[in-house]
């Protein structure tokens, strides 16, 4: 017979005084077992904070390893090594360093959706949900270079007046949808208002009524008097989006002819994974002391700033 997931989960979480965190592109059934469930600045900030002894981090890998980071003392875990970010992987440390050295004045922000390597080389990590107010601290004509999110970087360079560098990195997930496929959905759904993560591409975004981090997303539905919505982000958020608002249609805005759409790194945090987390202490981050050192001052920066 298959074991009580939850039951079993929510008795280990107690014995080991141990935290589940969970982004809100995991598995419904992951999102509803975590003790903070949130965007990549809400679960930050969480571990900044928790006195858990043990964190076991249900999202991707660069989000464990920061909680790993602010917490080098604490057993960080994650269920799944392969759980990784395709936008993370497109800054490999060595390339992102030649970049760096041929713009010696510029100072760094990079997005959190990095590996450590990146953020040791960053002046300071931002998230989607703080990014403007993350460069709008540094002075309108300082030299600044963004990484490693492209589209992020060029949305907040036309939004803020800026002229940052970019690092011509994507997420898989976000990167793939186009205006063609919002003409389609709009064909569906004419009355529903449309909005969008700024990961997705210039050309989606210019008809967005409105553009935010997942939890702003979540926010605008709810606070919004529109009944029906076309959402250009990981699909994993309609599980938190429903709870929030029973009376709304909220269509994820899809690729055509592509029916796995959603972030499958995210989706590999299952609960049967996090038991073994909690229960045998398997898939620990580990890092060394230097990195970790280096890499938590631009987090602490961030964190300071939000
Ligand atoms: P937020 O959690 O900041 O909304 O970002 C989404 C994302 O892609 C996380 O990897
Ligand atoms: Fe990374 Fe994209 Fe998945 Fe977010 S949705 S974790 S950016 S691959």
């Amino acid at each position: 017979m298959e074991k009580d997931w939850v039951k079993e989960i929510n008795k280990l979480k107690k014995e080991r005084k141990a935290v589940v965190l969970a982004h809100y592109y995991t598995l419904p059934e992951v999102q509803d077992i975590a003790d903070c469930l949130g965007d990549s600045l809400a679960l930050a900030q969480y571990a900044e904070k928790t006195d858990a002894d043990m964190i076991v981090f249900a999202g991707v890998h660069f989000m464990a390893e920061t909680a790993k980071i602010l917490n080098p003392d604490k057993k960080v875990l994650i269920p799944d090594f392969h759980s990784r970010c395709s936008l993370a992987d497109t800054c490999p440390a060595e390339d992102f360093a030649e970049f760096k050295r041929e713009h010696p004045d510029h100072k760094v922000i990079s997005y959190i959706n990095c590996s450590a390597a990146i953020k040791v080389m960053s002046d300071v990590i931002c998230t989607s949900g703080n990014a403007e107010k993350i460069v709008g601290s540094f002075g309108k004509d300082e030299p600044l270079i963004f990484a490693p999110d492209e589209n992020l970087g060029s949305y907040l360079n036309r939004k803020l007046g800026r002229e940052m560098l970019l690092w011509n990195g994507g997420c898989h997930v976000h990167f793939q949808l186009d205006e063609e496929d919002l003409m389609d959905a709009r064909k569906k759904y004419p009355d529903a208002v449309f909005i969008a993560h700024p990961e997705c591409r210039e050309s989606l975004l210019r008809h967005a009524s409105f553009i935010g981090s997942t939890t702003a997303l979540i926010k605008y539905v709810k606070n919004s008097n529109e009944k029906n919505f076309i959402i250009a982000t990981e699909e994993g958020i309609l599980h938190e989006m429903k709870k929030e608002v029973k009376d709304k249609e909220l269509f994820i805005l899809k690729k055509k002819n592509l029916p796995n759409y959603g972030c499958a790194y995210m989706k590999l945090n299952n609960l049967e994974k996090i038991y073994a987390c909690l229960k045998d202490g398997v898939n620990e981050i580990v890092m060394d002391k230097e990195t970790m050192d280096k890499a938590r001052k631009p987090i602490l920066k961030m964190l300071s700033l939000s």
